[in-house]
């Protein structure tokens, strides 16, 4: 499979989370802190360790390679996004642990948080979708992104063979069913 529609497939199981967390917080009266733990592990772990990193260590690795700088241009703003997104996920990890401890104000700081972080990263999908995906693809030789396709090929194989990527697909089909209605 081509690298860019395995990176366009993730994004649609990202938008798909955010839509669900979008619907978890409409009413934070009723928040469940189990689920909105399992959104935090979905980002950090689906959104951020196996599809970020995709991004941070192997496409934007490559964009540099072939002329487009790390530290600025539109390479530098999704990095930089990215790190937004981390900054938000830990906002909302601290708000989870007050609320555990039972400081129910933290609620809000969940709510707050991660919604800020659903806001960054649906637009950032848009600009890579419409943006910076095409741009590599214009930018790569073909060589580059056959290698790349099968770098994430393997990704996903292991991913497949330790069940990582089946906990994460089944959980955004199970808070789906819950919230999605
Ligand atoms: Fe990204
Ligand atoms: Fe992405």
């Amino acid at each position: 499979m081509n690298a860019i529609k395995i990176l366009v497939d993730e994004h649609d199981i990202i938008l798909r989370m955010i839509d669900v967390t979008r619907s978890m917080l409409a009413d934070t009266s009723t928040l469940n802190t189990d689920h909105v733990e399992q959104v935090v592990d979905f980002i950090k772990n689906f959104a951020d360790k196996y599809h970020h990193l995709k991004e941070e260590d192997v496409l934007f690795v490559e964009m540099e390679n072939h002329g487009m700088s790390r530290q600025s241009g539109p390479v530098g703003v999704m990095l930089h996004e990215h790190e937004q997104g981390r900054a938000y996920v830990k906002q909302a990890e601290e708000g989870i642990l007050q609320l555990k401890s039972g400081d129910i104000h933290a609620a809000g700081a969940i709510k707050e948080s991660l919604l800020n972080y659903s806001t960054l990263l649906t637009n950032h999908i848009n600009k890579e979708n419409n943006i910076l995906y095409p741009m590599a693809e214009r930018l790569l030789p073909q060589t580059v992104m056959l290698a790349m396709s099968e770098n994430f090929v393997e990704a996903i194989t292991i991913a497949s063979n330790n069940k990582f990527k089946q906990k994460y697909l089944k959980m955004a089909d199970e808070l789906s069913r819950i919230y999605m209605k």
